[in-house]
């Protein structure tokens, strides 16, 4: 199979996980004859740099046309004026919208090798496997009108949180679907108890249930969901909620793994439509180029790549093998608690690939 893959890899760490994946998907095409044609485009904070754009004309094209495409990271303290005119993350959340990739898909999967690097005890996290399917192109975080003007003397800001009743029964079929593959239970999170928007979702979401009785359904508010999610996450299976609950407790989430280094994301459109994969984590400006980089939850953005947009399962076990392979070797990064013998980035990509090859 001969594939054409889009790389963005961005600002901070972004380039070199973007690499540590490249590397990775070569071995993959190696090991099981398929051709990855690669193309590299500027987004986020090196694009403003480069072109005063951080979503260049030309990316977008390139992101249009590709079988899949690979995102690193955007945004650093170079960029980080909240009121500058042209900022990095305005990159990011253009390409989701024009992408229309509507269903963020991030697993959230505790390593039994990697129990004790998390903050939680290990018997909470242990066996934890919750997926977060996050409404990514509305909400909060496009609703108009939106806006900063002065009332009465004073600066005031203000934003608009708003859900139609297509965009709430889409994301929750995606959440029923990929429950239905899996352990059966999804919880909805919403904040119906104060929120009109919510109140609609929440209504939505009991209509769309009943062509999934053999799902369980439970809905949750998002404050209480923030208790559960560190006293007792095991009892999730399916998570679905909208665009900024989901962003939060996404990485609420990560921190049961021990790392936000840990967490891949997929981002969904359409049936057949071009997908964006990224690690959920941003682009760790402070270590940039320090070789500290934890590649992993890029690699298995990787494997998400492969399963979910280029229909190639068996790569993406092998991928996904060869990191618990990795893990369950000891081999560790520093955010995973590697301590004196923590791997380099390059190393941990190294890691992957030999354990990849290694094997049958
Ligand atoms: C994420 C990030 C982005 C978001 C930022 C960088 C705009 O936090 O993907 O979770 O808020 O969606
Ligand atoms: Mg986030």
């Amino acid at each position: 199979m001969e594939k054409n893959i889009t790389l963005l890899p961005g600002d901070g760490i972004g380039p070199e996980i973007v690499d540590e994946t490249v590397k990775l998907f070569d071995a993959v095409a190696n090991k099981f004859g398929h051709k990855f044609n690669y193309n590299s485009h500027l987004i986020g904070g090196i694009a403003i740099d480069e072109v005063g754009d951080p979503l260049p004309e030309e990316t977008l094209g390139a992101c249009l046309e590709a079988d899949a495409i690979l995102m690193g990271a955007v945004g650093g303290p170079k960029w980080d004026d909240p009121t500058a005119k042209v900022r990095p993350e305005q990159g990011l959340l253009r390409i989701r919208k024009e992408l229309a990739v509507f269903a963020n898909i991030r697993p959230v999967k505790v390593f039994d090798a990697l129990a004790h690097a998390s903050p939680l005890r290990p018997e909470i996290v242990t066996g934890v496997d919750i997926v977060f399917v996050r409404e990514l192109t509305g909400g909060i975080y496009f609703g108009t009108p939106r806006g900063r003007e002065e009332r009465d003397g004073q600066r005031v800001g203000y934003d608009t949180m708003i859900y139609s009743e297509s965009e709430i029964e889409r994301i929750l079929r995606i959440g029923f679907e990929l429950a239905r593959g899996r352990r059966k239970k999804l919880t909805s999170v919403d904040k119906a108890n104060v929120l009109t928007t919510m109140q609609v979702w929440r209504e939505i979401a009991h209509e769309v249930k009943n062509d999934y009785p053999d799902v369980e359904y439970e809905d949750i508010l998002v404050d209480a969901m923030a208790m559960y999610l560190v006293n007792n996450p095991k009892d999730f299976d399916v998570v679905v909620t909208g665009n900024m609950f989901g962003d939060i407790l996404s990485d609420e989430a990560s921190m049961i793994t021990g790392s936000l280094g840990m967490l891949p994301s997929a981002s969904m459109g359409k049936a057949g439509s071009v997908g964006l994969f990224e690690p959920s984590h941003g682009s760790a400006p402070d270590i940039a180029g320090t070789g500290k980089a934890n590649p992993l939850a890029t690699m298995m953005s990787g494997a998400m790549l492969m399963r979910l947009n280029l229909g190639l399962e068996a790569e993406a076990d092998a991928i996904e093998k060869a990191i618990d392979d990795v893990l369950a070797a000891g081999y560790r990064t520093a955010d995973i608690g590697g301590g004196d013998d923590s791997l380099s980035t390059t190393a941990m990509g190294d890691k992957v690939i030999e354990m990849l090859e290694k094997a049958d």
